[in-house]
């Protein structure tokens, strides 16, 4: 659960986030927990943002212990606009990622976005400072998170230009898998179909109230 800051990167840091500042309303901070009806031990874990890379966090299993308030990676933030043409607001979940440094800046606000590969259907969520215009636009249905499916090309018809849709999706999962360059037990989104991954179990991940 440690999450370090080399001192080196703050410069870059600092400026990426100033430039990518977007107009966004926030809400939080909330904890993250999942849900899977068919795994008990899964049911109702705690996420925390996991070390995964310089500046750079994963959401890993944390138990079911409500976490400790204290402890550094465990409240989140959701950075959401109505600006985009859909019936409810989205935007990205965000960490804020702790800069021990003197001064002003006290953390360096980090959206999720998604780290696709090009072999499989599991991507993985990581925060990044800097990272703005790739983040994940995720809503809120009640409490539980969801992406938005632009279009269905499993209908397209060629030389036929498609009606676009906006249908809420929850592929979300656990699985073991590399966060970064480590391995753990963490959340994933599967793009579509069946996880190439078998130890990927579905889940729903939903915010929950501090307590
Ligand atoms: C439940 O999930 C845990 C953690 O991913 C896994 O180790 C275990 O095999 C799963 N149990 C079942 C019954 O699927
Ligand atoms: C933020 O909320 C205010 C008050 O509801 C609203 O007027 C404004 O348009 C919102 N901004 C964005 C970016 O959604
Ligand atoms: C999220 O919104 C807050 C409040 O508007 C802002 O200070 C912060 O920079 C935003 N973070 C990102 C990653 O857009
Ligand atoms: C969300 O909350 C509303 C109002 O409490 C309820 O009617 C609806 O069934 C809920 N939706 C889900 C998916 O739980
Ligand atoms: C995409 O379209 C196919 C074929 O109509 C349908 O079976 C499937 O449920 C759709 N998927 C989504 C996520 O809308």
């Amino acid at each position: 659960m440690k999450s370090t800051l080399k001192t080196g990167i703050l410069a870059a840091l600092t400026a990426s986030t100033t430039v990518l500042a977007q107009n966004y309303n926030q809400t939080g901070p909330f904890l993250l927990q999942v849900k899977s009806a068919n795994n008990e031990t899964l049911d109702g874990q705690y996420l925390y943002a996991c070390h995964a890379g310089a500046a750079i966090e994963g959401l890993c299993l944390n138990g079911k212990a409500v976490p400790n308030m204290l402890a550094a990676g465990t409240q989140f933030y959701w950075n959401y606009t109505t600006y985009q043409g859909n019936a409810a607001p989205t935007g990205p979940l965000v960490w804020n990622l702790p800069l021990s440094m003197d001064g002003s800046v006290t953390y360096a606000s980090s959206p999720m976005s998604l780290q696709y590969y090009s072999f499989t259907n599991v991507a993985v969520p990581l925060f990044e400072p800097g990272y703005g215009s790739d983040a994940a636009q995720v809503g809120f249905d009640n409490d539980t998170i969801y992406m938005l499916e632009w279009f269905n090309d499993s209908t397209f018809v060629a030389g036929q230009y498609p009606t676009q849709t906006s249908q809420q999706i929850q592929n979300w999962h656990v699985c073991s898998t590399y966060v970064g360059t480590y391995y753990y037990a963490a959340l994933t989104w599967v793009t579509y179909g069946a996880p190439r991954n078998p130890t990927c179990e579905p889940v729903t991940l939903q915010k929950v109230a501090l307590p």
